[in-house]
């Protein structure tokens, strides 16, 4: 076994050094040829496990591609590439909107869940040459913040205490099902002309439909059409909705990013930190559902819970949100999922009508998400329940390598292979 995990960790630090483009993880080749936002972090927490400067620089990179709202895009597009669409042209981001309109980098027009403070926490709090990292820290924080403030303004006007994504991609579950219901408010792209390259590189089943991706892209026209105008744009887009899952990780992300501020910033930041995470912690419980044992996102614009069971509904253990009444209705409900799956843990109920083990985030298992609902129930102490998920994704990563993501009934490996936060994941739960 020692030498099972051995061979793992070498090939899981040459997939993170094969897909460095300097001083960037790509997440795997061709599929996805640039910087992605949560991918890269999640990365940085794996290079940290064998080279420490590049993980440090995986997040400056990240962080060049922010706008001057504070927004950090989803995709920055360092370098051209023909391999994946809709590239920067089409996103069309108008220089205004980066910093000192700076025309370099390019980048997308929407985000991603912001789970970039809780791996630079770690990234500093596991330093092994806290000196030298020390001087970086209170830039790190302040821009860090500013994305932060611009959630809670931008995406959450209202100061309800929750905040709202526009774009399915921007939860990072491009296809749940449980966007299907707002994203048929979108009207798709007519006489669409573009190519998706995607399907040129992974099989067509394992990823989002036609029909979708029209959809997709009707948004994406939209936002540019309002120059990405964030006002604008809560007026205007079909799709509103307030995703569990980014709340969550942005709700622990809050914390994360107290516990740095404490050290590096004002007095006054750390004031407004406390009061965001008391007032998110006080409206979270409404997205609890006793009935499917998991928490849920709500339509925006349809005013009702989509009550579509999926992994994102176990986030908020990670950010501490739950009672531990609600923590064991979750535990159960994972063990009722993985008496129909042998692998945690499907991105979607098994139960639920529109799973499918192996399209996209209809089923699938992702191992990034596994180690952040892992760290949840460690939290809790129900390290029985964090160790079945920490071994399913280990075993589903020795069987069948690094893919991008994994059947749960099967174990089969789908999506990119080589994917680089399937191998920094493994090197987290190897260097535990
Ligand atoms: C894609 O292109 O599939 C990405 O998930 C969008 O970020």
């Amino acid at each position: 076994m020692q030498n099972t995990s051995k061979i793992l960790i070498e090939q899981a630090q040459a997939i993170l050094r094969q897909n460095d483009r300097g001083g960037y993880t790509v997440p795997t080749a061709r599929l996805y040829p640039f910087q992605w936002n949560w991918d890269s972090a999640i990365c940085a927490m794996g290079w940290q496990q064998f080279d420490e400067p590049r993980a440090w620089q995986e997040i400056d990179r990240l962080l060049e591609g922010q706008w001057v709202d504070g927004m950090i895009p989803h995709i920055i597009f360092h370098k051209e590439s023909p391999d994946y669409f809709p590239g920067a042209d089409v996103w069309g981001v108008p220089d205004g909107c980066l910093q000192n309109g700076k025309r370099l980098p390019r980048t997308s027009g929407i985000s991603q869940p912001p789970v970039l403070a809780s791996c630079v926490r770690r990234l500093w709090e596991h330093s092994r040459t806290p000196q030298s990292q020390k001087a970086r820290m209170p830039r790190l924080c302040k821009q860090m913040l500013a994305w932060h403030r611009w959630w809670w303004s931008a995406r959450d006007p209202g100061n309800s205490g929750l905040v709202c994504i526009y774009h399915p991609w921007e939860s990072g579950m491009d296809n749940s099902p449980a966007w299907d219901g707002a994203l048929q408010r979108v009207l798709p792209l007519q006489n669409p002309s573009y190519q998706r390259r995607d399907t040129l590189v992974v099989d067509l089943s394992y990823r989002p439909h036609q029909s979708e991706y029209d959809r997709y892209m009707a948004l994406v026209e939209l936002f540019r059409g309002y120059e990405y105008a964030q006002q604008k744009l809560y007026e205007a887009s079909p799709f509103r909705v307030l995703d569990v899952g980014t709340n969550a990780i942005l709700q622990q992300a809050n914390q994360d990013l107290l516990a740095l501020v404490h050290e590096f910033g004002s007095v006054q930041e750390v004031r407004e930190l406390e009061e965001r995470i008391k007032l998110t912690h006080s409206v979270f419980a409404a997205l609890w559902d006793e009935e499917l044992g998991l928490y849920l996102s709500h339509d925006e614009i349809s005013e009702t819970p989509i009550r579509v069971p999926t992994s994102s509904g176990f986030l908020p253990i990670f950010a501490g949100l739950p009672t531990k009444r609600q923590v064991a209705r979750m535990a159960a409900e994972v063990q009722r999922w993985a008496e129909c799956c042998e692998h945690l843990i499907p991105s979607t109920s098994p139960f639920h009508p529109c799973f499918e083990s192996k399209r996209y985030w209809r089923g699938p298992v992702w191992p990034h998400i596994n180690w952040i609902i892992a760290q949840g129930f460690e939290k809790y102490e129900y390290t029985n329940v964090a160790n079945r998920i920490r071994e399913s994704t280990i075993s589903l990563i020795s069987k069948n390598g690094f893919q991008e993501y994994y059947d749960p009934h099967t174990s089969e490996g789908c999506g990119g292979s080589s994917f680089s936060w399937t191998a920094a994941i493994a090197l987290l739960c190897f260097n535990r």
